[in-house]
């Protein structure tokens, strides 16, 4: 018999081995019918967005650490307390359907272990999820946490609660087939609510997700599910008919189509990425927008690889980065990324921000942006490729949106608002 429950704990305990969430969703939801699948997505996401305090708070319960083959009950338990502790469901079928998913994964030994630990999560919760250390009563790993306080003291709390909540599902209307205004009254015709985003004037912001296919018009490219914060890339970019542009970092297309969008009579937009099979959803999704650009695959460093000499009057580089801006998208982020990934991630953005460089035309502009909070990518970053370039020079970004930094613009993300990102507009004199 299929079980959400199940099913969860076995794509939670491929992500807790390192696999990435968005690839795994898919594998152990296909043992599902259709009516079980937003229970076990849910469950899926809500583990993970609440892993640590899980964990930390469980801890107790378990008499040694399990051993590693026995990480499918680990998640059992932590999906178990998961139901337990956040939402609403009965408490019987939470714990009733993980010990019984314990013997149809024949580890019977492990189901009155289960049984007694969510009991216990049960009757003495309020205890054992109370005073855990900061950085677990927030579900963060430590570095994490520490790393956040220390570059946001101010926003630090309202950025770890964000990391913690649903996000919201934002459109980008396609400027090219029609306005805001009108694809609005669609989705009201549509019963489906909805708001202007307070930023990105082709914004949306849905009251609650839906299946794309429920939106008007998706299939014929009217809209496209980006972030606020994401589609704020083509305002800073200030794009002209007849310009060349470059995507360097475009997989999977959400900012190739929003330049395609905004000026429909660019002279060419070159679409860039080291990732192959990541190119094909870029030719995707440029399909359903009926529009086209010039991909390649390559690294965006290597120049001498797939640069025709012919300078960019517009590049957009965005970074491949810690993404510990969008961890309410992606909360398996929490559990793969290490403090020793950011050191590594600063040398690669440096060296494709100093790579393009030489790309750009002579009065030219380059965007950085990042979905990142962390001031080493962003900030620091930048910098110090001024102190590096003397060519370069940062035009401040004058925006209701954000926060100016020394160099660039921070967004924070934000419950109910946007994804955090960073943006810095470089000038080439
Ligand atoms: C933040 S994502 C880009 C998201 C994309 N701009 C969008 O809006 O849909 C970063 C991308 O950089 C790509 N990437 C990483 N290293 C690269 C390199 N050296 N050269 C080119 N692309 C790279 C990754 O494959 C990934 O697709």
């Amino acid at each position: 018999m299929s079980c959400p429950r199940l099913a969860a704990a076995q794509c939670l305990t491929a992500v807790a081995g390192g696999q990435s969430l968005n690839r795994q969703l898919p594998v152990n939801e296909q043992s599902l019918p259709n009516q079980q699948r937003p229970l076990y997505r849910e469950l899926c996401y809500g583990v993970l967005r609440h892993y640590w305090t899980l964990k930390a708070a469980l801890k107790p319960c378990f008499a040694k650490p399990l051993k590693r083959k026995d990480l499918d009950i680990e998640m059992l338990v932590l999906v178990g307390a998961y139901q337990l502790r956040y939402t609403a469901v009965a408490p019987h079928a939470a714990i009733n359907s993980c010990v019984e998913a314990c013997r149809t994964v024949k580890k019977k030994w492990a189901a009155g272990m289960v049984n007694a630990i969510l009991r216990r999560c049960q009757r003495d919760g309020d205890e054992l999820f109370a005073n855990l250390p900061p950085a677990a009563a927030v579900s963060h790993p430590q570095w994490l946490y520490q790393a956040i306080k220390k570059a946001w003291p101010q926003q630090a709390e309202a950025i770890l609660a964000a990391n913690n909540s649903h996000p919201p599902m934002c459109l980008r209307v396609n400027a090219r087939q029609g306005d805001r205004d009108s694809y609005l009254h669609a989705l009201k015709d549509s019963d489906i609510e909805a708001s202007p985003c307070d930023f990105a004037p082709q914004g949306v912001r849905l009251h609650a997700p839906q299946p794309v296919s429920r939106l008007p018009g998706f299939a014929e490219g009217l809209a496209s599910v980006q972030d606020e914060a994401a589609q704020l890339c083509t305002t800073l970019l200030d794009l002209k008919a007849g310009q060349r542009v470059l995507d360097a970092c475009a997989a999977p297309g959400g900012k190739t189509g929003a330049i395609l969008e905004t000026e429909a009579n660019l002279r060419e937009v070159v679409a860039l990425d080291v990732e192959d099979g990541r190119l094909d959803r870029v030719r995707d999704n440029l399909q359903r927008l009926g529009l086209s650009a010039t991909l390649l695959c390559a690294d965006a460093a290597d120049t001498d690889n797939w640069w025709d000499g012919k300078p960019f009057d517009r590049i957009l580089l965005d970074a491949p980065c810690s993404a510990t801006g969008v961890i309410r998208r992606n909360p398996d982020i929490k559990l793969h990324r290490r403090a020793d990934d950011i050191p590594a991630l600063v040398a690669l953005q440096r060296r494709i921000l100093d790579a393009l460089w030489q790309c750009l035309s002579p009065g030219g502009t380059l965007l950085y942006a990042t979905c990142s909070v962390l001031p080493d990518e962003n900030e620091q970053q930048v910098a110090d490729f001024l102190a590096r370039h003397s060519d370069a020079a940062e035009a401040p970004i004058e925006a209701a949106w954000g926060q100016a930094r020394p160099a660039g613009r921070q967004l924070f993300p934000a419950v109910d608002g946007p994804d955090g990102f960073f943006y810095a507009v470089l000038h080439k004199r």
